[in-house]
C-alpha cells in the first residue's frame, strides 16, 4: 500500500492554528469575564443594570475570613479605583472606610469621604476587579494594617462581589461600566466656565457677578444659587424679599448666556403650613423613626424631615418637586447635604447637653474637656445616628445605617427620574455631593469641601481617573477650594488645571476670600486659561461623549495607556486626558516648572495666553520643564490631533466648524469629532466629523480648518 501523498506538516500547521484560535477565543472569553458571588443576603442597590448569574465557582483570588475578603498584595502590586477617596492614585497604604460622611476640612488623614465608591482594581502579579455591591459600610484596608495585606472588611457580609478580569485595565473599567450602565450626559452649557459662591443673597449679587465677567472679557455659562437663594433654607421655596424677580432674573441671565443653578438639600424644614413638609408628612413619604413617626433631624433649616428616597413613590414625589423650578426657568442643579448630613439629633444634642450639666459645677479636667468637647462636635453628628430611623424599600422596612450609602444615589435619582418626564428630550444639569456606584447614570459628582490648599489640587487630579472608573464623568471640585482663602498662586495654578474637569466650578464658601477671576491683579491672564478651556470645548465635550457611549475614562492614569511601561505605572501627578493630550499640570507653590515624564515622544505645546502658544516635540523620557506661573503646558500624543476652536463668552457661541488643529506624527493623522445640538437627548453625538491633517517635515500639524 503506497502511503498517499499528503502534506502532514501543512495538516499540523492547520490542526495548530485552529486549535490555537480556539484557545484564543476561551482565553478571550474567560478573560472577558463578570463572576457574580453572593454573601449573606443582600440588599439590591440596583447599581447593577445586567442580569448576570450567580457563579458557581469559588471566588477566585480573595480569600475569604468572617465576613471580609483578603488579598496577599505582591510589592509591585498596583490597587488603582475606589473613586472619590483621599491619597494616591495607587491607593495602597490607607484605610479607606466607605460610609458616605459630610467632610468638611478632609486631609489626607480622612478616612470616609461624600461618596461610596466600591470598586478597586488589582494590578500587578495577577489582575482583577472587584466590585463590592452593598449599600451599607465596608472597608478597603489597602495595606494600611499590613503593608501586603488588601482586607475588604465587610466585603463578605450580605454583599454581592463582582470580581471582574479583562484583557487590559481599561477592559476591566469597561466592564464594570457595562455592567452598570451608562454614564449621564449634561448639556454643553454645562461644560463652560461656572461660577458659584454660597452668599450670593440677592438677584443684584448674581447680576453683578456676570456683569463683572464680562466686563473682563471672562467666559462665564453659569452662576450658582446657595442656601441663600430659599426662603428660610427651604427646599422648592424662593426668598422673594431677595430675589423678588427670581423669574425676571432667570431669564435676563440666559438671554445673556448664563444659567442659574440652584442647589436642594436633602432635608425637609419641619414647619406648619410649609406644603413639602405637610404633604410629605401626610403621605408618609418621609424617614420614620421607631415609632413610625416622621424622624426629625437637625440641618440649615433646623429641625427636618428625610425625604424617604428608597421608597420608589416617595421617590417620584420628591422628583416632582423639581418642577417648581424648571417651570421658572432654571435647567440645572446641584444637590446637596445628600450623604445625609445630620447635624444633630434629639438624642445627640440631649446628650451633650446632659453632659454639659453634669460637669458643669466640677472642676473639668484633662478627660472631662475632652468629652465635653466631643459631646459638641463629633458625637453630635455621630453616625450612631443611622440607626435610629428607617425607610420603607420595596424589600420592608429597613433601618438607615443598613442602606446608608445609596441615600444620596437615591435622592439624584429621584430628580433625573423626574426630569425624564418633565421634560423627556431636554438635557437637565444635575450632580450630587453623595454618590454610589450606579448614580452615574442620572448625574455627576462634585467632590465637596475641600480646602485652598495645594495638596487639595494634588489631591483633585489623582481622584479624576478614579472617579471616571467607577463612571462618574461629569465631576470636578471646587476649584481653588470651597474653604480657606485661596491665594493667586494656588488659584491660578488651580485654574490651569481645572480647565480640564467636565465640571469647571469655582465655588467657596461665605467667609472665604472672594475668589472670582475678577477679584484678583491677574485677572486678564486668570480669564485667559478660561478663554482656553472655551478653546478645548469641542475635543473635551467629544471625548466626553465618546468615554460615555464607551462606558470609557476621560481621565486616565498613564498606566492604563501604556500598560508596560513600569516608569509610567508609577506616575501620580500626570494624566491621559482623552484620546490625544496628557497633562501634567504644575502643583507646588512657588514652582517655576517641573519634572515631565513622557512615556513617548510627544508635541509640547506651551500657552502663553488663550491664542498665543509655542510648539516643541519632545523625545520619550524624563525632562525638567519651566513653566512660570503665567504659562502653561500640556502635550499631544504622538499620532494624534488636537481640534481647538476660538474662545467665546458662552459655550452656545462656540463655532465648532472653524478649527485649529494641531498635531504631531508622521504622515496624515486623523481625528473624529464628536458633537451634537447640546441639549437634546435624542441627538446626543450625532454629529461625527473625520478631521484628516497631514504633518509637515518636522512632524507636526497646524491647521486652520473649516467644514
Ligand atoms: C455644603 C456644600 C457647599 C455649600 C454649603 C452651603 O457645605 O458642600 O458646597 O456651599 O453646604 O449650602
Amino acid at each position: 500500500m503506497s502511503v498517499p501523498d499528503v502534506d502532514f506538516f501543512a495538516i499540523a500547521v492547520i490542526i495548530f492554528s485552529v486549535f490555537k484560535s480556539t484557545l484564543c477565543i476561551m482565553t478571550k472569553e474567560n478573560k472577558q469575564m463578570v463572576k457574580k458571588y453572593i454573601f449573606g443576603s443582600v440588599f439590591n442597590t440596583e447599581a447593577v443594570v445586567e442580569d448576570i448569574a450567580v457563579s458557581s465557582d469559588s471566588l477566585p483570588y480573595l480569600g475569604v475570613h468572617g465576613n471580609d475578603l483578603l488579598y496577599k498584595m505582591s510589592d509591585d502590586d498596583i490597587v488603582y479605583g475606589l473613586g472619590e477617596n483621599v491619597r494616591g492614585i495607587n491607593k495602597r497604604g490607607w484605610r479607606y472606610i466607605s460610609r458616605c460622611t459630610d467632610q468638611t476640612g478632609h486631609s489626607e488623614s480622612t478616612q470616609a469621604l461624600y461618596a461610596a465608591h466600591n470598586f478597586l482594581i488589582v494590578d500587578g502579579a495577577e489582575r482583577f476587579g472587584v466590585f463590592v455591591d452593598t449599600p451599607a459600610e465596608v472597608t478597603f484596608d489597602v495595606g494600611f494594617t499590613a503593608l501586603d495585606t488588601l482586607r475588604i472588611e465587610g466585603g463578605a457580609e450580605n454583599c454581592a462581589v463582582y470580581i471582574i478580569e479583562g484583557e487590559s485595565l481599561s477592559d476591566i473599567v469597561k466592564q464594570l461600566r457595562k455592567l452598570t450602565g451608562s454614564s449621564y450626559i449634561p448639556p454643553k452649557w454645562a461644560f463652560g466656565h461656572q461660577q458659584s459662591r454660597w452668599g450670593y443673597s440677592c438677584s443684584d449679587d448674581v447680576r453683578a457677578v456676570v456683569r463683572k465677567h464680562a466686563e473682563l472679557g471672562c467666559p462665564l455659562d453659569s452662576v450658582y444659587l446657595d442656601i441663600d437663594y430659599m426662603d428660610e433654607y427651604k427646599d422648592f421655596t424662593i426668598d422673594r424679599r431677595r430675589f423678588p424677580d427670581f423669574e425676571a432674573l432667570t431669564a435676563e441671565m440666559k438671554e445673556k448666556g448664563v444659567r442659574l443653578v440652584p442647589i436642594i438639600d436633602a432635608a425637609v424644614k419641619v414647619q406648619e403650613g410649609y406644603d413639602v413638609y405637610e404633604e410629605g408628612v401626610e403621605k408618609g413619604y418621609f424617614c420614620t423613626g421607631e415609632d413610625g413617626k416622621p424622624f426629625e433631624v437637625a440641618v440649615w433649616p433646623g429641625r427636618s424631615c428625610l425625604p424617604d428616597v428608597l421608597n420608589p413613590e416617595a421617590r417620584e414625589w420628591f422628583g416632582k418637586k423639581y418642577e417648581c423650578l424648571i417651570s421658572r426657568g432654571i435647567d440645572g442643579f446641584w444637590n446637596d447635604m445628600n450623604e445625609p448630613s445630620i447635624f444633630y439629633t434629639d438624642k445627640t444634642l440631649n446628650a451633650a447637653y446632659d453632659y454639659a450639666n453634669k460637669v458643669q459645677e466640677s472642676n473639668i479636667d484633662i478627660n472631662s474637656y475632652f468629652i465635653l468637647c466631643e459631646m459638641f462636635t463629633g458625637n453630635l453628628r455621630s453616625a450612631e445616628q443611622y440607626k435610629d430611623f428607617y425607610h420603607n424599600t420595596p424589600e420592608g422596612r429597613i433601618s438607615h445605617d443598613k442602606v446608608h450609602n445609596i441615600y444620596g444615589y437615591n435622592m439624584t435619582r429621584a430628580a433625573m427620574e423626574a426630569f425624564g418626564k418633565i421634560a423627556p428630550d431636554r438635557r437637565i444639569l444635575l450632580f450630587s455631593r453623595s454618590s454610589y456606584i450606579g448614580m452615574h447614570r442620572f448625574g455627576g459628582i462634585w467632590t465637596g469641601d475641600n480646602t485652598a490648599h495645594w495638596d487639595h489640587l494634588a489631591m483633585n487630579l489623582k481622584m479624576m481617573p478614579s472617579i471616571n472608573m467607577c463612571g462618574f464623568l461629569y465631576s470636578g471640585a471646587d476649584l481653588g477650594g470651597f474653604g480657606g482663602n485661596v491665594s493667586e498662586d494656588l488659584l491660578t495654578r488651580w485654574l490651569q488645571f481645572g480647565i480640564f474637569t467636565p465640571l469647571m466650578r469655582n465655588h467657596t464658601a461665605w467667609n472665604c476670600r472672594e475668589k472670582e477671576v475678577y477679584q484678583f491683579p491677574s485677572a486678564k491672564y486668570l480669564s485667559e486659561i478660561i478663554k482656553l478651556r472655551y478653546r478645548l470645548i469641542p475635543y473635551l465635550y467629544s471625548e466626553y461623549v465618546k468615554a460615555a457611549k464607551g462606558n470609557d475614562m476621560l481621565f486616565k492614569p498613564l498606566s492604563f495607556v501604556f500598560e508596560n511601561d513600569s516608569d509610567a505605572a508609577r506616575i501620580e501627578d500626570q494624566l491621559m486626558w482623552g484620546e490625544s493630550v496628557m497633562i501634567a499640570p504644575v502643583l507646588e507653590q512657588n514652582a517655576r516648572g517641573r519634572y515631565v515624564y513622557l512615556p513617548e515622544d510627544m508635541l509640547m505645546v506651551r500657552w502663553l495666553s488663550a491664542d498665543e502658544y509655542k510648539l516643541e516635540p519632545m523625545s520619550a523620557g524624563r525632562h525638567y520643564i519651566e513653566i512660570p506661573l503665567r504659562e502653561m503646558v500640556f502635550f499631544i500624543r504622538k499620532g494624534h490631533l488636537l481640534p481647538l476652536c476660538a474662545s467665546a463668552e458662552h459655550v452656545r457661541d462656540l463655532d465648532a466648524s472653524k478649527l485649529t488643529v494641531i498635531g504631531y506624527g508622521e504622515g496624515e493623522l486623523s481625528y473624529e469629532l464628536i458633537d451634537d445640538d447640546g441639549e437634546s437627548i435624542s441627538g446626543i453625538g450625532s454629529i461625527v466629523r473625520k478631521i484628516v491633517c497631514t504633518t509637515d517635515a518636522n512632524g507636526i500639524v497646524e491647521e486652520s480648518i473649516a467644514d
